[in-house]
C-alpha cells in the first residue's frame, strides 16, 4: 500500500524530533531512510507503525487516514535492530506469535497458521530450524526469524529499523541481497532505515536523507550520488573536501586563484564574499608538481589501491589532509611515492553560502 506523510510533526517537550515532514511512498516501493543518529528516523517509523502519534499532520496508508488508528489496526510489520526474539519460544512459536495475538475475528485458523509458519520458514531459508530456540541461532538467522515474524501477519507495509546493524559485514551483504529479492516477490511497501550508505544505495529504489527532523534530499541512488543538493549532503555522503572560497561577481577563487567557470557549480543563495566549496574525492585531477594547470599544491601521504581505483591521501599543509580517488592506471602513470609533491586541480566545485 502507498504511504502518505502529510506535514507531520512530533515534539518531545519543545524539541521537534520530526518537524513538519511530508513524504510519499509509492505502493511496492523499497525506500531507504538515511540520516545521522538523532535525525528522527526511528520516530518517523514509530509514527507510521502507530506505536506513537503525531502532534500535527496526517498519515494516510493505502489512501485511508490512519493518523489515529492503533498499531493493531494498521497491518504493519516492524523489525528493529535488536528486536529480541522471545527466548523461551521456538523459532516456529516466534513466527506464529503475531498471528496468535491477532483479534479473534481476524486471526487465521490453526491449520492456516501452521501452514503459514512452514511457508515462512522456507521463505527466510530456515527450513529444518523451526524447533530451535533463538540462543541456538546465529545473529543473521535470528534477524531472519524476526523478519518472518513480521511477515506472518501479511503486512501491506514493512518497516525495518537498522535490521542488520548489529551483524558483521559479510552477513549484512548476503542479507540485503536476499531482502531485495524478497521485497520483489512480495506485495509489500518497505521502508528500510540504515546507517550504511552503501547498503542504501545497493538495496533501495529511492533514498531519503533526514536531518534534524526534516528531509534533506530524496531521489534515486543515482540522482543523489550525482547531485548532492545541500552542504549537509556533501558532509553526509563523505569523501568530500571542504574549502573556504571567495565569490566576486559570480567568479569563484580558491586559495587566491580563480577557478575555471566550467568547474564551478554555484547554488542558489550564494552572494559575493566568502562561501563554502565542496570537492568530492573523484573530482580532483592530480598533476605533476609545478604543472601550470594546478591550483593547489599538496604532498602524497598515503595510498590505498583497491581493484581499479587508487585512493590517495594528500597533505595540504597546516595539518590538513584531503582525499582524492582516481583510476589506478592514472595514478600509476604519475609514478609518485609517499612524500612526493603533487599538483591538484578540482574539476568540479559545488559552492554554497558560508557555514
Ligand atoms: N520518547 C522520547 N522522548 C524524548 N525525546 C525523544 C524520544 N524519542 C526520541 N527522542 C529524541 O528525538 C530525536 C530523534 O530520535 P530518533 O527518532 O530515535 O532518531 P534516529 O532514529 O534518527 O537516530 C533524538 O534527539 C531523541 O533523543
Ligand atoms: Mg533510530
Amino acid at each position: 500500500m502507498s504511504i502518505l506523510i502529510d506535514h507531520v510533526s512530533r515534539r518531545f517537550e519543545t524539541f521537534a524530533a520530526v518537524n513538519d515532514l511530508s513524504l510519499e511512498v509509492a505502493e511496492g516501493e523499497l525506500l531507504a531512510l538515511l540520516g545521522p543518529s538523532g535525525s528522527g528516523k526511528t520516530t518517523l517509523l514509530r509514527l507510521i507503525a502507530g506505536l506513537d502519534f503525531p502532534d500535527a499532520g496526517r498519515i494516510l496508508i493505502g489512501g485511508r487516514d490512519a493518523t489515529h488508528l492503533s498499531a493493531g489496526e494498521r497491518r504493519i510489520g516492524f523489525v528493529f535492530q535488536h528486536y529480541a526474539l522471545f527466548r523461551h519460544m521456538t523459532v516456529r512459536q516466534n513466527i506464529d506469535f503475531g498471528m496468535r495475538v491477532m483479534p479473534a475475528a481476524r486471526r487465521p485458523a490453526m491449520a492456516e497458521r501452521r501452514a503459514r509458519v512452514e511457508r515462512l520458514l522456507a521463505t527466510v531459508q530456515l527450513d529444518g530450524l523451526g524447533d530451535r530456540f533463538p540462543a541456538q541461532l546465529s545473529g543473521g538467522q535470528r534477524q531472519r526469524v524476526a523478519l518472518a515474524r513480521a511477515l506472518a501477519i501479511e503486512p501491506c507495509v514493512l518497516l525495518l529499523d537498522e535490521p542488520f546493524g548489529a551483524l558483521d559485514a559479510a552477513v549484512r551483504r548476503d542479507l540485503r541481497r536476499w531482502l531485495r529479492q524478497l521485497h520483489d516477490e512480495l506485495p509489500v511497501t518497505t521502508i528500510f532505515v540504515t546507517h550504511d550508505q552503501e547498503e542504501a544505495l545497493e538495496v533501495a529504489d529511492r533514498i531519503v536523507v533526514m536531518n534534524a527532523g526534516r528531509i534533506e534530499q530524496s531521489g534515486t541512488p543515482v540522482e543523489v550520488e550525482a547531485a548532492p543538493a545541500t552542504a549537509f549532503m556533501y558532509g553526509f555522503l563523505g569523501g568530500a573536501s571542504r574549502f573556504d572560497v571567495t565569490v566576486a561577481a559570480g567568479r569563484v577563487s580558491l586559495a587566491g586563484r580563480p577557478l575555471p567557470p566550467e568547474a564551478v557549480e554555484l547554488t542558489a543563495g550564494v552572494a559575493d564574499g566568502p562561501a563554502t566549496g565542496f570537492v568530492r574525492a573523484h573530482e580532483f585531477r592530480l598533476l605533476p608538481a609545478g604543472d601550470p594547470a594546478s591550483l593547489l599544491d599538496a604532498r602524497v601521504s598515503h595510498v590505498v589501491t583497491h581493484g581499479g581505483t587508487a585512493r590517495v591521501e594528500l597533505a595540504l599543509g597546516a595539518g590538513r589532509t584531503i582525499e582524492a580517488e582516481l583510476p589506478r592506471a592514472a595514478w600509476e602513470s604519475l609514478a609518485l611515492a609517499p612524500g612526493a609533491p603533487v599538483g591538484l586541480r578540482p574539476e568540479r566545485v559545488a559552492v554554497f553560502p558560508p557555514g
